[in-house]
């Protein structure tokens, strides 16, 4: 096996990778996604099934891919040619991840830059004197504007840009040690505000009493995928940011650890969200425009809302940014490596990428909203390609490769750092969901996803 090791970069602490992996995982997958998806689909039913998806499907996958960078110390397609050399199968796979995590990126970065929009607007007081139903006039002015929404990307990409071009320890850890624990910070302040407010009792109902009536396939379905995507799955997102690991790192633990953080995240941005939402009498169930339509609209309701607004969308903001800094993580670490290109160069030339098809994703909700492909917008088609089909389709890869190719004691070795950390129950629990459980189970999701 060919040792990477040497040159490459890597994580200065432990903690430096559990909040650069948390700040990939929580992103607008916790704070947009996450809530309206479990206001649509019945709340607290949603939730548990959410956690059983995590615990049995997600997890064992996210140790697999993060032992497949771990052991080989590469990008995402250089680790199955050190890993499988000479099957260029399992390299294509690596790539199609890389891809997925570029293709992400370019619908991402369009409502990152609505973030940065609305950071801007709430500075501005914009939402403090609103009569109600002004907020969807907002929102839909600016997304089909064609140079507002193109602009606030821009600088949401340059941002990215800056930071990744500063590397591993200089840029993604020091800046995730900040702003992870900021973030945490202010979601916690929003929540115990927001679960004070008269009425909010019924919006903690709705997230913790579950109604199993409301569940069915599509439930479960909904689920599942929003776990793949909140954890940043099949993207090769773990499997770069493992590839920056020292030895030793007890990969399990931080595998867990970041889930824990990731769901704590989520439960935090509903319990922010519902409580106001049922506080103010508004529906949960208002789809992708709860953030940014019923929200803002709540703001210009309550006591030093204007205060709660700038807080919520930086916290919005910077948990996108933190986001797609590990997906540009993982195309630059591809290009550089695999090109022998500068880093700076690779930075580039995916940000220049990502702006083509990010601007033909932000025109796609105004001028070019009648373009269809497949009967979908461009920015749904890039949505929907790599949510229900490219990550899921890295994430079989991955435990498929861990649970039939890799051989069993190398696998033991990696969830043991080489014997250190001892529960032989435990990895053979582990074991079985990724070589059983978790391609079945992702197998169903994906044909289930194809055909819906
Ligand atoms: N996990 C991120 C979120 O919840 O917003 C999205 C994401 C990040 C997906 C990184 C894929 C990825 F590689």
């Amino acid at each position: 096996m060919k040792d990477n090791s040497a040159k490459r970069a890597s994580f200065r602490s432990s903690f430096g990778l559990l909040v650069a992996l948390a700040g990939s995982a929580v992103g607008l997958g916790n704070l947009w996604r996450f809530p309206y998806l479990m206001g649509t689909n019945g709340g607290a039913a949603f939730i548990i099934i959410y956690l059983i998806c995590i615990v049995f499907i997600c997890l064992p996958m996210m140790i697999s891919e993060f032992m497949i960078g771990h052991a080989s110390k590469s990008d995402a397609v250089g680790a199955f040619r050190v890993l499988a050399p000479g099957q260029k199968g399992w390299r294509v796979a690596g790539a199609i991840a890389v891809l997925c995590s570029l293709f992400i990126m370019c619908f991402y970065s369009v409502v990152g830059g609505w973030t940065l929009d609305y950071l801007f607007k709430s500075l501005g007081m914009a939402f403090s004197d609103v009569s109600e139903g002004q907020c969807a006039g907002i929102f839909t002015s600016m997304v089909v504007s064609r140079w507002e929404p193109v602009i606030f990307m821009t600088v949401f990409l340059a941002v990215s840009g800056l930071i990744i071009w500063a590397g591993v320890e200089k840029g993604i850890e020091r800046y995730s040690k900040i702003l992870m624990p900021l973030l945490f910070v202010i979601i916690v302040i929003i929540a115990v505000y927001s679960c004070l407010l008269p009425g909010a009792s019924a919006g903690l109902s709705f997230m913790f009493s579950p109604d199993f009536s409301k569940v069915n396939g599509g439930t479960i379905l909904a689920a599942l995928g929003q776990a793949f995507f909140s954890l940043s799955l099949g993207a090769g997102m773990v499997l770069t940011y493992g590839s920056y690991v020292k030895e030793g790192e007890n990969i399990p633990k931080m595998s867990l650890l970041t889930a824990i953080s990731d769901t704590c995240f989520a439960l935090l941005a509903g319990m922010a969200i519902m409580p106001a939402v049922f506080a103010f009498g508004l529906s949960p169930s208002e789809g992708p425009g709860l953030v940014f339509i019923v929200l803002p609209e709540i703001f210009s309701k309550m006591v030093s809302g204007d205060i709660i607004a700038i807080a919520f969308f930086f916290v919005l903001f910077v948990a996108a940014l933190t986001s797609i800094i590990s997906m540009l993580e993982v195309v630059v670490a591809c290009i550089a490596e695999e090109f022998r290109m500068k880093r700076g160069a690779a930075v580039l030339l995916t940000l220049a990428f990502v702006m083509v098809f990010g601007i033909l994703c932000s025109l796609s909700q105004g001028v070019l909203s009648d373009c269809l492909i497949f009967g979908k917008n461009i920015f749904d088609l890039f949505d929907y390609t790599t949510s229900n089909i490219m990550m899921t389709f890295g994430g079989l890869v991955v435990v498929i490769f861990v649970g039939w190719k890799m051989k069993k004691p190398d696998v033991f070795a990696e969830y043991s750092a080489g014997g250190k950390f001892v529960h032989p129950v435990l990895y053979k629990v582990l074991y079985f969901l990724t070589k059983y459980v978790a391609p079945v189970a992702i197998a169903v999701i994906m044909v289930c996803g194809l055909i819906k």
